[in-house]
């Protein structure tokens, strides 16, 4: 029996251009009405009063914030003075939109949540910006947006090294390097194997070497 309290439950107000048909409010509805209409279906489907953290799935634009995500924002601080919420968290942003949105919050987001890639050196300065900022980088994609880096030889020798796979070096590093990993399975064996990733430790060289995987690549 799975308690309520051993569940951390996380949704997200998804802007119009990011929904498939099933929309989970009225687009003809100011933003603000939207996000209420979209955080009420989320605890009518979860079947909850309370979640733990709810995320704006990324701003409008790529650069800046526009008055919409303003007014998203607005509303789901709202959400949070009224308990409904314990934290909100920002998904999809860049740095200098992340920096924005901490200056001129109200209710500063204390989840960012980005799609991670190997190539990009692991979204570093996002991170270290959350790091300074008491917010936990979540970082998703980190199998589906990493296919190369994880046929790296160097990403191998260190899953060799441990008697591990792949996935799970990438899920530990990961870890070690401050982010907490999401992924997704329907296998029950790659579940286990996600989940068998706290029994060893990389150390500080192959941390540094998965760092930098793409200059490694590029040395190749
Ligand atoms: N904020 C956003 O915009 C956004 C977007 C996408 C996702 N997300 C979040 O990120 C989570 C994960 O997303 P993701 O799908 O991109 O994660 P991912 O970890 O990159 O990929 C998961 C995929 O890898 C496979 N997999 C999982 N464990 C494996 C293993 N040990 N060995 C081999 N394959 C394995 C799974 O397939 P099998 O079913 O075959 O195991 C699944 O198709 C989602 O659940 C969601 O919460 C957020």
């Amino acid at each position: 029996m799975v308690r309520r309290d051993d569940l951390f439950l996380q949704t997200k107000f998804t802007f119009r251009p990011g929904q498939d048909e099933r929309l989970p409010y009225d687009p003809r509805a100011p933003i603000a009405i939207q996000v209420e209409q979209s955080f009420a279906r989320s605890l009518e489907h979860l079947g909850v009063d309370v979640i733990d953290s709810y995320v704006l799935h990324g701003p409008l634009q790529r650069t800046g914030l526009t008055d919409a995500d303003w007014e998203a924002w607005r509303a789901m601080e709202a959400i949070h003075d009224s308990g409904r919420t314990r934290l909100l968290g920002v998904s999809n942003v860049a740095l200098e939109q992340l920096e924005l949105l901490c200056r001129q919050a109200r209710v500063l987001p204390r989840f960012v949540q980005n799609r991670c890639f190997a190539v990009q050196g692991w979204d570093r300065r996002l991170r270290e910006f959350c790091a300074a900022n008491e917010i936990v980088y979540q970082g998703f994609s980190l199998l589906t947006a990493n296919r190369e880096a994880m046929t790296h030889p160097e990403l191998i020798r260190i899953a060799q090294r441990h008697g591990r796979t792949v996935s799970q070096i990438i899920f530990r590093f990961a870890l070690e390097s401050g982010m907490m990993p999401l992924t997704g399975t329907t296998d029950a064996d790659h579940m286990r194997e996600d989940l068998a990733v706290f029994d060893f430790r990389l150390s500080p060289e192959e941390v540094a070497r998965i760092e930098t995987l793409n200059e490694v690549t590029r040395l190749c």
